[in-house]
C-alpha cells in the first residue's frame, strides 16, 4: 500500500527535442534468421509454439518475429520466457528472465489494425523523417522510438524501465513485479497519500517536458507503483516537443493525469497542471 514515493535523482537533461538519430528499418537480423531457418531455429520456434504461454498468440506472431525472439536469447538478452502479463490493442507482453534479472518483452504484433494511428504520431517526429508509410517498417520504426524515449526519458530523471533490447518488432526491457505478479498500475492500488504522488507525476511531466518529450498517453494505467517508486511505462507514442500535435497530446496528458487525482480527493486542475509542467523554472510549491 503506498504512502511515500521518492523521486529518482535528476542525472542530464536534453536540449529540447533536437535529436536526430538515423532509423534503419530495412532487413533485420530477425528477417534474415527466419528466412534462413536453420535447425536451431527450426527448433526454438516449435517449441515457443508448443509452449502454453504462447499458444493464444502463436497465430499472430509471423516467423520474423520468432526471429526476433530467437536472436534476443543468442543475444543473452532472454534466457527464458514466463507467462503474459498483458494482451494490448498492438502489443503483447510477456515475463522473462532476462540475462541476471527479470525482464518484460513487450511484442508488437506486425498485423496489428491501429498501424495508422501509430503512423500519425511517428510522421511529425523529426527523428523518423522520410519513413514509408509500410506497415511492417512503421512498427519496426515504433519500437525503436520506445526504446530511444525510453533511454531519454530515464537521462531526463524520469523513472522508466531501463531499456535493455530492441530486436525488429520486440522490446525487451526491466520487469517490475514481486511473487504475486506484475506491478499494479496506479489505477489498481490504494493511494495513501494522493498528494505526494502527484506531486512526482507532475514533477516528471516536467523532467519529459523539459527533454523535449510528451508522454501522449499518460493516465493511470500506464504508471505503475513499485518498491516506494512510482514508474511511468508504454512510451511508444511519446513525441517530441516538435511534433505538429504535440500540444494536443500535452494537453490530454494533463486532462488524464489532473482527473485521475482529483478523483483521489485533491483540487487539482488540468490548466494548473499544464501550467506547472509547461513553466520554465516552476516554484516547487505551486501546484
Ligand atoms: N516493464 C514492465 N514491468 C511490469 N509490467 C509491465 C511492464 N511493461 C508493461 N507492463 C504491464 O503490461 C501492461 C501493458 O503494457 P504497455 O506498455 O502499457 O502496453 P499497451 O500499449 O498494451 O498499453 C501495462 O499496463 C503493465 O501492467
Ligand atoms: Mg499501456
Amino acid at each position: 500500500m503506498p504512502t511515500e514515493f521518492e523521486l529518482v535523482d535528476l542525472e542530464e537533461v536534453d536540449t529540447p527535442g533536437d535529436e536526430w538519430e538515423e532509423i534503419d528499418v530495412t532487413e533485420t537480423e530477425a528477417d534474415r534468421i527466419a528466412r534462413r531457418r536453420d535447425r536451431e531455429f527450426e527448433q526454438f520456434e516449435k517449441r515457443i509454439k508448443d509452449a502454453d504461454q504462447f499458444k493464444v498468440e502463436q497465430s499472430v506472431f509471423d516467423d520474423a518475429t520468432f526471429g526476433a525472439l530467437y536472436k534476443l536469447v543468442q543475444d543473452g538478452h532472454v534466457e527464458a520466457f514466463g507467462g503474459p502479463i498483458s494482451t494490448g490493442k498492438e502489443a503483447n507482453v510477456y515475463h522473462a528472465l532476462g540475462d541476471d534479472r527479470e525482464v518484460a518483452v513487450k511484442v508488437y504484433r506486425i498485423n496489428a489494425s491501429n498501424f495508422r494511428q501509430m503512423r500519425d504520431y511517428l510522421e511529425g517526429d523529426p527523428r523518423f523523417e522520410g519513413l514509408g508509410g509500410k506497415k511492417k517498417d512503421v512498427v519496426l520504426a515504433w519500437v525503436k522510438k520506445e526504446l530511444s524515449n525510453l533511454e531519454r526519458a530515464r537521462r531526463a530523471g524520469v523513472r522508466v524501465p531501463d531499456p535493455i533490447a530492441a530486436e525488429r518488432n520486440v522490446l525487451v526491457m526491466e520487469y517490475f513485479g514481486d511473487e504475486d505478479g506484475r506491478a499494479k498500475r496506479l489505477g489498481e492500488v490504494h493511494i495513501e497519500n494522493p498528494q505526494t504522488a502527484y506531486e512526482v507525476v507532475r514533477e516528471y511531466m516536467r523532467r519529459l517536458y523539459s527533454a523535449g518529450l510528451i508522454h501522449g498517453d499518460l493516465s493511470e494505467y500506464n504508471i505503475v507503483f513499485h518498491d516506494g517508486q512510482l514508474i511511468v511505462i508504454d512510451l511508444g507514442q511519446t513525441v517530441t516537443v516538435h511534433h505538429p500535435n504535440s500540444r494536443t497530446f500535452l494537453e490530454r496528458d494533463c486532462v488524464n493525469v489532473a482527473s485521475f487525482f482529483a478523483r483521489q480527493g485533491l483540487e487539482v486542475t488540468d490548466e494548473g497542471l499544464l501550467e506547472f509542467v509547461t513553466r520554465p523554472d516552476p516554484d516547487p510549491s505551486g501546484s
